[in-house]
């Protein structure tokens, strides 16, 4: 086994992913990598520039040339640190078409994979156990009901003040699990070596705590 600890969380959106990985990089004191925020990021810059999903070559260029800084809740490029801009339904849903881009994947993947060489780190995803990090120590796919992860945007955006439409929500999870289900080019799938959490009934707490136990067993005890 390597010297560092390697934790890949994956599943659909809303299963609760990246506040299960913060909670569990923050309680092993490790970084947690949102891979999600960085092809938001590059799905917001795309749109700033006016580009369309068919300029494939475009977006690609981006992904493949543009630095960016994973920081505390958000992505920081060209100076610029993007947090809730990175959230809406509009990037949402132009991340998932840009994710099924083959150079864009391969050029936001070498990142994650940059990230990982050198430090233990709890990343979350949608390929990271099949294809970022395939040798990681701990694999867990995450999931719930689409109706569930429905509700739990719903309630984000409406702690956020805003006047959430949940049947609209739930059509752009259902398209959106789709896109990721079906791209050609590394599909959300839970690993074989992956373990299954359906998060629909378990609280938070209870989904954090079985992960540090599984990275417990794997690192022989020691968190
Ligand atoms: O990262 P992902 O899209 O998988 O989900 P998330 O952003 O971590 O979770 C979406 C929302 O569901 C957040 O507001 C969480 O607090 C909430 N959640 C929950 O209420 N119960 C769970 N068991 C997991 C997440
Ligand atoms: O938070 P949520 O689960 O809704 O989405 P996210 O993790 O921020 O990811 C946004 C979009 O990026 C997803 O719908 C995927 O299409 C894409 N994505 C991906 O293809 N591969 C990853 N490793 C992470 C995200």
């Amino acid at each position: 086994m390597n010297s560092h600890l390697l934790v890949a969380i994956d599943g659909p959106a809303g299963a609760g992913k990246s506040t299960v990985a913060k909670r569990v990089a923050r309680r092993l004191e490790i970084p947690y990598v949102d891979t999600g925020s960085m092809y938001r990021t590059i799905a917001w810059l795309a749109l700033k520039e006016g580009l369309t999903a068919d300029q494939e070559a475009e977006i690609s260029e981006l992904a493949l040339s543009t630095p960016m800084t994973l920081v505390e809740g958000g992505v920081k490029v060209h100076d610029v640190v993007l947090k809730d801009e990175l959230r809406t339904s509009e990037i949402s849903n132009f991340a998932s078409t840009i994710a099924a881009m083959p150079r864009v994947r391969e050029a936001l993947v070498r990142k994650q994979q940059e990230i990982a060489q050198l430090q233990s780190v709890v990343m979350d995803g949608r390929d990271i156990g099949t294809h970022v990090l395939p040798q990681a120590h701990v694999k867990v796919f995450l999931t719930a009901s689409i109706e569930e992860r429905a509700r739990r945007r719903f309630g984000e955006l409406q702690g956020k003040n805003q006047s959430p439409d949940y049947e609209k929500l739930l059509q752009e999870i259902k398209q959106r699990d789709e896109n990721d289900r079906n791209r050609t080019f590394s599909p959300l799938r839970q690993a074989k070596d992956a373990i299954l959490i359906d998060s629909t009934d378990q609280t938070i707490e209870e989904m954090v705590e079985m992960i540090l136990e599984l990275c417990c067993t794997k690192m022989g005890g020691a968190e």
